[in-house]
């Protein structure tokens, strides 16, 4: 457990041995009640003993959580389902088979024995299986479900590095297991299964044409904001911010580089650093000296664009930038994700087209 003034243990991965002493001590502070950042393919997530209430009550704490934002529960298999979920439907069977272990989470009726600092009070919990290998691992060797949300200090860009969850909570937390960078890059898709047709909460990394297509329905998708009722709440917290005002360009790529340039000439007169958060495909960086450029990827590519964002506001943060614009992209397939997370990133959303 971490006491005061103990530091955070940082582990490796690269060799079969530091593998396996990570895992072990992962899992053995992880059924002490202690606090441990682990990767999955979507961010690394900090992880707590789900019949633990105490250590439960330390990730709101440690993170500075809002205390009405549920944790997602982590299993390693289906059958675990049962052990805190109760009247699964058939369709929650269908979906695992499709995309568990993967980047979906699914909300089910809880079942009573599950403390309620996992959910808050909701009658529901949020579940899912990741496909991490390390993650894996880890959930087997406890052989308990592991409640996780994201490793970063609430509001900050989600961590798809062990760095990143060094910087926001190292001091704070028992141990890092340091499983290199995240594949996907962006939060699961949040599906909640209890109204029909079946609600999308939080786009994320199972596309919304990928569920459509296994379930064979349209399912609904909600756009959460602070006014609206929240029946997932995180999605009305401001989220995924750097430090910097962000400004979200949304239309065609030629508008919006007419638009950044107007801005960029703006900014170039007040002393402020610009940062640029782009598809490789943008050209305005070239007119400009002194602009700090974070390329994403091709915009042909969302997915990879979607794998790099985090890490990209985290590196403009750290560069310095005063103020970032961002080019938008089309909201389809990863698109809906990545364009979900730079609109609860912005300050304002600017429409060109
Ligand atoms: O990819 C992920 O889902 C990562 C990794 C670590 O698994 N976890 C993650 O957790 O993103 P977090 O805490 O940052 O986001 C959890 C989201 C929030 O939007 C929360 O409101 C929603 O899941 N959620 C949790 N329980 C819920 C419930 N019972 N009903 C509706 N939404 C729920
Ligand atoms: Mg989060």
């Amino acid at each position: 457990m971490n006491l005061p003034g103990t530091p955070t243990r940082w582990y490796s991965t690269i060799t079969p041995l530091e593998r396996e002493r990570a895992l072990d001590k992962g899992a053995r502070l992880l059924l002490e009640g202690g606090l441990v950042a682990f990767p999955t393919e979507t961010v690394y997530g900090l992880g707590a003993h789900t019949f633990n209430p105490q250590a439960l009550k330390k990730i709101f704490q440690v993170k500075g959580r809002p205390p009405d934002n549920p944790l997602i529960i982590h299993v390693a298999r289906s059958s675990e389902l049962i052990r805190v979920a109760e009247k699964v439907p058939p369709e929650a069977y269908l979906l695992a088979e499709y995309f568990w272990p993967g980047p979906l989470t699914l909300v089910l009726q809880k079942r009573k024995d599950v403390p309620t600092e996992v959910s808050c009070g909701l009658p529901t919990v949020a579940i899912r299986i990741p496909s991490q290998p390390l993650a894996r691992e880890l959930l087997h060797r406890i052989n308990a479900p592991v409640s996780a949300p994201s490793a970063n200090l609430s509001g900050r860009p989600s961590p798809t590095r062990a760095e990143h969850v060094w910087d926001d909570l190292a001091g704070k937390i028992d141990a890092i297991i340091d499983g290199g960078d995240a594949s996907v890059g962006l939060e699961s898709s949040v599906l909640d299964l209890n109204s029909s047709p079946p609600v999308l909460l939080r786009p994320g990394g199972i596309t919304r044409e990928q569920l459509e297509e296994c379930l064979g329905k349209k399912i609904t998708v909600t756009e959460q904001s602070a006014s609206s009722s929240p029946s997932s709440p995180g999605m009305k917290y401001r989220h995924y911010s750097p430090q910097a005002p962000l400004y979200l360009l949304v239309g065609t790529l030629e508008k919006i580089e007419q638009k950044m340039k107007e801005l960029l000439m703006e900014i170039e007169n007040r002393n402020i650093t610009a940062g640029l958060l782009c598809s490789q495909e943008n050209k305005v960086g070239l007119y400009f000296d002194g602009v700090l450029i974070e390329k994403l990827g091709s915009r042909e590519d969302p997915g990879y664009m979607a794998a790099s964002l985090y890490n990209s506001l985290r590196r403009l943060d750290e560069r310095g930038a005063g103020i970032i614009l961002a080019e938008g992209i089309e909201e389809r397939g990863m698109g809906l994700a990545l364009m979900n997370r730079l609109k609860k990133a912005a300050t304002e959303v600017i429409r060109v087209s």
